[in-house]
């Protein structure tokens, strides 16, 4: 399926936990979207906001939390109650799981205002490194060039994505100094003619997060390559719908 699972399959169980990314495995996804930043103590944590407040029962930013306080927190228990015991995990945790199952990882490196960009870098090369993640695993993306520069110092082996909700106009000088491989766009700002031209300057491009398939039929014609999205599960009907009907038409 050419479909990334968005933060894990976040429909069917709470965002970045490894129920979600267990989810995701189960459904064939080819890639896997998180979001990385750093504990007080400079571990990479897996979650998306910049406090703890949404996704889990405690309260506070996460840079605030050292990985013992944040791990001591429930992120499941506000999804349902057969998510209790969720927690929330390391960058290291996640790419065990997914590496081990052969699915790739859209390592989403989240910058907030006051944040170190080369601190919350060097500590995901190092667990990268570590771990010897062979580079064809994973891809970084971020809305935040200086990251993927600075990405690019460290593990220059690996794939760039750049982030924008809506492409700039000057996306290939922002494209060629990143020297990124893919672009990824809110899919409701997208149009026909900004697709093609990223096509025809040789770059992948992915769109987040349409969570219906009948939102991006014409999105797929115009080239794009990838959905990143919250409900893989609907995309699966659609392909299993496709499939029936060549066959019936054979
Ligand atoms: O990678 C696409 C998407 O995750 C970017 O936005 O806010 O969901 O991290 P956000
Ligand atoms: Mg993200």
């Amino acid at each position: 399926m050419k479909i990334t699972a968005h933060r894990g399959l976040s429909s069917l169980a709470p965002e970045n936990t490894l129920s979600a990314m267990q989810r995701a495995i189960e459904f064939g996804c080819e890639w896997i979207e998180i979001d990385v930043q750093l504990s007080a103590d400079n571990i990479p944590m897996i979650i998306h906001d910049k406090t703890v407040n949404r996704c889990t029962n405690g309260q506070g930013k996460v840079k605030d939390l050292t990985w013992y306080e944040l791990r001591l927190l429930d992120a499941g228990l506000w999804f349902g109650d057969d998510f209790a015991g969720e927690y929330i995990p390391t960058l290291e945790e996640t790419l065990e799981l997914t590496v081990n199952a052969g699915v790739k990882l859209n390592i989403e490196l989240k910058i907030y205002s006051g944040d170190e960009v080369d601190l919350l870098c060097e500590k995901v090369a190092e667990v990268i490194e570590r771990l010897a993640i062979k580079a064809d695993a994973i891809l970084f993306s971020s809305f935040n060039i200086e990251a993927l520069m600075t990405m690019k110092n460290y593990l220059p082996e690996v794939r760039r994505g750049q982030l924008w909700q809506e492409i700039p106009d000057d996306f290939a000088i922002v494209l060629q100094q990143v020297d990124a491989y893919s672009v990824h766009c809110d899919y409701r700002f997208l149009n026909e003619e900004q697709a093609k031209r990223i096509k025809q300057f040789g770059y992948r491009l992915f769109c987040y997060t349409p969570n219906f398939p009948q939102l991006v039929a014409s999105h797929w014609q115009w080239g794009v390559d990838m959905m990143i999205t919250d409900t893989p599960q609907r995309y699966k009907v659609e392909e299993l719908k496709a499939i029936r009907e060549l066959a019936l038409n054979e």
